[in-house]
């Protein structure tokens, strides 16, 4: 595809041949051999681009570029690493072994079944779908792409802990979209700060829904690729668990207790056997009594006593006279009934936040301002022009200089060898002159 060599994986702006781009500082030299080589074309249609977040024990989530619409999206692909890797051809994947095969194509099965589920969703808090392909022999899920960060992030960027007001207008709409995801049978099963996107606009988007990943984990060896410790109920540790809403409700409440508090918390298998989990009010002070009694109700160990539907934990968190959990009821994924509105007595504070700032690493939001990838691309004519100037500063004061800037400019060009390269030799070189020149000016007036 030698239309697209040049285009840089990182933000999919024309970069030359250049291995650190230019716009954005993405250097492409940093490659996993696990994921697909940089500008894979996908389905006839996508390119591949930098992996997104880190690469998963599950899958990889790629930035994508829609070649026929000219957008960006974002591309997973199904490789769960405990039984599949990557061919020598650096594009097929291939289990481990025959073993794996059978437990790589379930999980294949539970990939697309998850899709399709996905797909059937049209909520504004919740990842949207475009479409899927097998390829690769293996499977691919496009959705939109989001310019904006993870909540973890975010808390991270606000230096851990976020304003109780401000983790209620990201969680209040997160539990609209899972409402939805409830209403059509399904659970999200891993919630938790990394798996909340926070878009530039504000708007807080559920991503990662990890069914298959669920199915196989019954069946697969580790447990660490089906659940995050700290965010997942007890239930969840055992085969027979009994799930349902109030599982995805206990992972929003430690969601909730790790935004306001900063920590997070213990281990569910570790609750069980003591408890040591500290309520928020026991860690901040100013939190008020609705959020921490909500939070509290959310982590309740035993399922029964956490609410049971998503409308009952967003009705404690926005009334602090709210009644105990309804009683409860199991069902059965499948025959989850749409759940009628929230009886709000209050309107949801939810304002889009602007002050999210966008992620610093490589992000063609803020890139051409980004210092180190100015002096990781222009370091060389950099360099090599002041060496050349110094050393002909000492053979010759005026003309030295400017014949030592010249080679030296020169030959850093030949060394990094782009435009931009030659732009940053001939300002030097104006630079150069024109110091010289105010120096003679100068002399021929004293
Ligand atoms: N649609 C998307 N738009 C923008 N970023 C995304 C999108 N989907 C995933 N990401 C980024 O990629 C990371 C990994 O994706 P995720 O679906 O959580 O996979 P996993 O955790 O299994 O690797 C996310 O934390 C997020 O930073
Ligand atoms: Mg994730």
């Amino acid at each position: 595809m030698a239309a697209y060599d040049t285009l840089c994986p990182g933000c999919f702006i024309e970069k030359g041949k250049t291995a650190v781009c230019p716009h954005c500082g993405y250097d492409e030299n940093e490659r996993s051999p696990l994921a697909l080589p940089h500008r894979t074309m996908l389905d006839g249609r996508y390119l591949a681009g930098r992996v997104l977040g880190k690469l998963g024990g599950f899958g990889i989530t790629y930035l994508g570029w829609d070649v026929r619409l000219e957008t960006f999206v974002a591309i997973k692909e199904y490789l769960p690493r405990d039984m599949a890797g990557r061919d020598t051809d650096r594009a097929t994947v291939a289990p481990h072994s025959k073993e794996d095969e059978k437990l790589f194509r379930y999980g294949l099965e539970q990939f697309l079944q998850e899709v399709r589920t996905l797909a059937k969703f049209d909520h504004a808090n919740v990842v949207r779908v475009r479409t899927f392909f097998e390829e690769n022999d293996t499977a691919y899920l496009v959705m939109d792409y989001y310019k904006g960060i993870t909540l973890e992030e975010y808390r991270k960027q606000k230096g851990g802990k976020i304003p109780e007001k401000l983790a209620m207008d990201i969680m209040m709409p997160v539990l609209d979209g899972l409402r939805e995801v409830h209403a059509k049978g399904f659970l999200h099963r891993d919630i938790k700060p990394q798996n909340i996107y926070l878009t530039k606009d504000g708007r807080p988007i559920l991503l990662d829904f990890g069914a298959a990943r669920f199915a196989m984990g019954e069946r697969s060896r580790s447990l660490s690729v089906v659940l995050t410790p700290g965010f997942a109920p007890y239930e969840q540790y055992h085969k027979r668990g009994k799930q349902g809403p109030w599982t995805d409700i206990y992972s929003c409440g430690a969601t909730l207790y790790t935004m306001v508090t900063g920590k997070v918390p213990p281990e569910a298998i570790e609750r069980k056997e003591q408890d040591e989990l500290v309520p928020p009010a026991g860690i901040i002070n100013n939190i008020s009594e609705s959020l921490d009694s909500a939070i509290i109700k959310s982590l309740a160990i035993e399922s029964n006593d956490r609410p049971q539907q998503v409308r009952d934990f967003q009705d404690m968190l926005m009334d602090e006279t709210s009644e105990p959990p309804v009683k409860p009821k199991p069902i059965p994924e499948a025959e989850q009934k749409p759940t009628p509105k929230p009886k709000t007595k209050q309107k949801s504070t939810y304002m889009p936040y602007s002050e999210i700032e966008p992620k610093k690493e490589c992000d063609y939001l803020n890139a051409p301002t980004n210092i180190t990838s100015i002096l990781k691309q222009y370091w060389k004519p950099i360099l090599f022009c002041a060496i050349g100037s110094a050393i002909g500063w000492i053979i010759d004061e005026v003309i030295g200089i400017i014949i030592g800037a010249a080679i030296g400019t020169a030959i850093g060009i030949i060394a990094g060898g782009t435009i931009g390269s030659i732009i940053v030799g001939v300002v030097g070189m104006v630079i150069t002159i024109w110091q010289i020149e105010k120096a003679r000016h100068n002399s021929r007036h004293t």
